[in-house]
């Protein structure tokens, strides 16, 4: 293994955005499949509190604890490499600055870059990037509002949905944020969002005009229990195991050939 292999920082993956290289983006959990995702070259791992369906086996994030994801962070960053990580706060975990503090701590103490947070929590953002602690938003489909949406559906179809999403992402980016992750929106509405911000704009279900993208690696591998949504896509067909499987994702962001049509709204 190449030991000169120097790790990514927020200035990196800043820079892609500037001069127009995709970010190639997946979840991670554990030390075997974070050598592995690092190896195939993904720019950005997210340690995703998605780990309560695909590695828990909940129907909902909302279980997943603090001490769960300091867990499964500390597990990813003991094996990476080169890959810039970025670790979920958990479900009520950031009800107030100070606490979203001492909970990012945890987290980035346990090998994080940067903690993600969903909505737009300006006043915890604001204290978060006071500490020294990098910031990822989270706006659109919020799986950690579920019983309030409703469902997990796109959001942002109408005119005033929209609005509302495009002014959250100013505020949040205002705030200090330096990413942000677009789940389930129209295309339209996350290329006008990645267009507006200058922070890199990282989309999940919402199109090919985002500056990143970033799948859950169990469904992109298509060994998840739950159905594949649409937006994703099985990249081991075809592919002789998994790291090939990666670098064909990684490729075909690179490349702006996913997601295709058929993964966007
Ligand atoms: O937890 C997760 O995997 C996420 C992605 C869906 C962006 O937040």
């Amino acid at each position: 293994m190449n030991q000169s292999v120097k790790m990514l920082t927020i200035r990196d993956v800043s820079a892609m955005k500037q001069r127009g290289e995709k970010i190639s983006c997946l979840t991670a959990y554990d030390a075997s499949f974070s050598a592995i995702i690092d190896q195939a070259g993904i720019d950005l791992m997210l340690v995703g509190d998605s780990l309560g369906m695909v590695i828990q086996g909940s129907d909902a994030t909302l279980q997943v604890s603090i001490r769960d994801m300091a867990y499964h962070t500390r597990a990813v960053c003991k094996a990476r490499r080169r890959a810039f990580v970025v670790a979920d706060l958990p479900f009520m975990t950031y009800p107030t600055p100070l606490v979203a503090a001492q909970n990012a701590a945890k987290l980035m103490r346990a090998g994080a870059q940067m903690v993600k947070l969903e909505g737009a929590r300006t006043d915890c953002i604001r204290f978060l990037v006071d500490q020294g602690i990098p910031v990822c938003g989270h706006l659109g489909l919020l799986p950690q509002s579920i019983n309030q949406l409703g469902g997990y559906r796109v959001q942002g179809r109408e005119p005033a949905d929209a609005e509302k999403i495009l002014t959250e992402a100013l505020q949040v980016q205002e705030a200090g944020a330096a990413l942000l992750v677009l789940e389930c929106v129209p295309a339209d509405l996350a290329g006008e969002i990645g267009k507006q911000l200058a922070i890199p704009v990282i989309g999940i279900g919402a199109g090919a005009d985002c500056d990143g993208q970033v799948l859950v690696l169990y469904d992109m591998l298509d060994i998840g229990i739950l159905r594949r949504p649409r937006f994703s896509m099985n990249f081991m067909k075809g592919a002789a195991g998994v790291e090939e499987a990666i670098r064909a994702y990684r490729l075909a962001v690179k490349e702006g050939r996913f997601p295709a049509a058929e993964h966007s709204y």
